[in-house]
């Protein structure tokens, strides 16, 4: 992998940002954009703009095809059966949504169990816990290892037969942490349970294969893997999105519309109410293209070789705190943290200053902060176009921080 030319695909990160070239980050919030993404936003808009599945003319029917093979790019990503089992929603909040609302909130009765973990996105816990209150449903939660992992072993005892839905998230977007989701999906289906996965932070950095994860739901975000904000895909088994009844009413999605009552087109689209996000597919499935130029294997290899400098580079920082597991192999590209005597948000603005792009707050685990015993904390996230000269800038850009408040503390 040639990681100068990488770089160079992406507009955004050839430039200055507070007087510095810009050292970006923060790749787990959103992924920057090759220039063959944006290209094909523009490619869409200047050429073929107009709405799918409706007109018989030229433009309507490259759309059609433009937004279905999209579709179709996708199914082959994630390895779906068949793509009608790719529906395109905004992100995987509304992914996630979707599930709870068509499906937790229809066949969970009072006294089913929903688990999920405390190192969940809210994304993936807000969600459940309306589920719960709506049905009758009791939340539980895994217990984490101390080191932020899953143990088998007490997963397959929270897993009991009153357990009938399973969320859970791939990568954590904190610890970093990639959990076992395959055979948390064999104990999940032992005890006849479903289960969902978050794959926000998965997909843009690891093969996901939905058959080899024989996971039932799986939600990711396209903007967190190198395309346009706005669309994202919710994967669902057919089965399960056959007895799904649709939540979003409206254009697109009818099949036939009476006075008092309607019928529903088939799999995807009943999911797919009103003027599809045309642009965002098609943008998603450049973003797919340009990933799989390098391949999703050699991407990891290369964020691992990443977080192993980093992990080196940053322990040798005085008082530096760092969360998740420390083997390589159970590490996703990011590394949160804390630095003694300086706020994570402090540790931000002054690295900004210095053109470094991290995350500093509770990103959207305030759960998780709680198990970690902190407020906040400091997040670096690496992606493809990051290099070891990222890092040590980031290093440096921490010990002038560290430097910076210690003396106006001792001082
Ligand atoms: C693990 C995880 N789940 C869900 C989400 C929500 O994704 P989106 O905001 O794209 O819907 C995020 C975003 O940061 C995430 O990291």
């Amino acid at each position: 992998m040639n990681l100068n030319e990488i770089k160079d695909y992406f507009p955004i990160l050839n430039q200055h940002v507070n007087g510095h070239p810009l050292v970006y980050l923060d790749s787990s919030a959103t992924s920057q954009k090759p220039k063959s993404v944006i290209a094909a936003l523009e490619d869409y808009y200047k050429n073929i703009n107009s709405n799918v599945h409706r007109g018989v003319h030229t433009l309507g029917t490259k759309a059609t095809d433009a937004y279905e093979g999209a579709r179709e790019k996708v199914k082959t990503f994630i390895n779906a059966k068949e793509s009608a089992e790719v529906i395109f929603t905004r992100g995987t909040t509304a992914s996630l949504n979707l599930v709870a609302q068509c499906y937790a909130r229809e066949f969970l009765k009072e006294g089913d169990e929903i688990l999920i973990t405390q190192m969940e996105h809210h994304s993936n816990l807000i969600p459940w816990q309306q589920a719960a209150k709506k049905t009758g449903a009791v939340l539980r939660y895994i217990p984490l290892s101390p080191d932020g992992t899953l143990d088998l072993q007490i997963v397959e005892k929270a897993i009991t037969t009153n357990t009938k839905f399973v969320s859970i998230t791939h990568v954590s977007n904190v610890l970093g942490t990639i959990n076992p989701i395959k055979k948390i999906a064999e104990l999940a289906h032992q005890r006849g349970a479903i289960i969902c996965v978050d794959a926000a932070q998965s997909a843009p950095h690891l093969k996901v294969d939905v058959q080899d994860l024989d996971c039932d739901f799986l939600a990711f975000s396209g903007h967190k893997m190198a395309g346009p904000t706005g669309i994202g895909v919710l994967y669902g088994k057919r089965n399960l999105l056959e007895e799904m009844i649709p939540y979003e009413y409206g254009g697109e999605m009818i099949d036939f519309v009476g006075l008092y009552d309607s019928t529903w087109k088939e799999l995807p689209w009943k999911f797919e109410g009103g003027t599809p996000i045309i642009a965002g597919a098609i943008g998603l499935a450049a973003a797919i293209d340009f990933l799989e130029q390098y391949g999703l294997d050699q991407i990891r290899l290369h964020e691992e070789n990443l977080i192993k400098y980093a992990l080196d580079q940053l322990s040798n920082i005085e008082g530096i705190s760092i969360y998740g597991p420390s083997q390589l192999e159970q590490r996703s590209g990011l590394i949160t943290f804390n630095v003694d005597n300086v706020h994570p948000h402090d540790l931000a603005t002054v690295l900004d200053s210095q053109g470094i792009a991290i995350r500093a707050g509770h990103h959207c685990c305030q759960p998780l902060m709680k198990w970690l015993n902190v407020s906040a904390t400091a997040r670096a996230s690496f992606y493809l176009y990051n290099t070891e000269k990222d890092i040590d800038l980031l290093v440096d850009g921490i010990k002038t921080a560290k430097q910076y408040f210690e003396n106006a503390i001792f001082n």
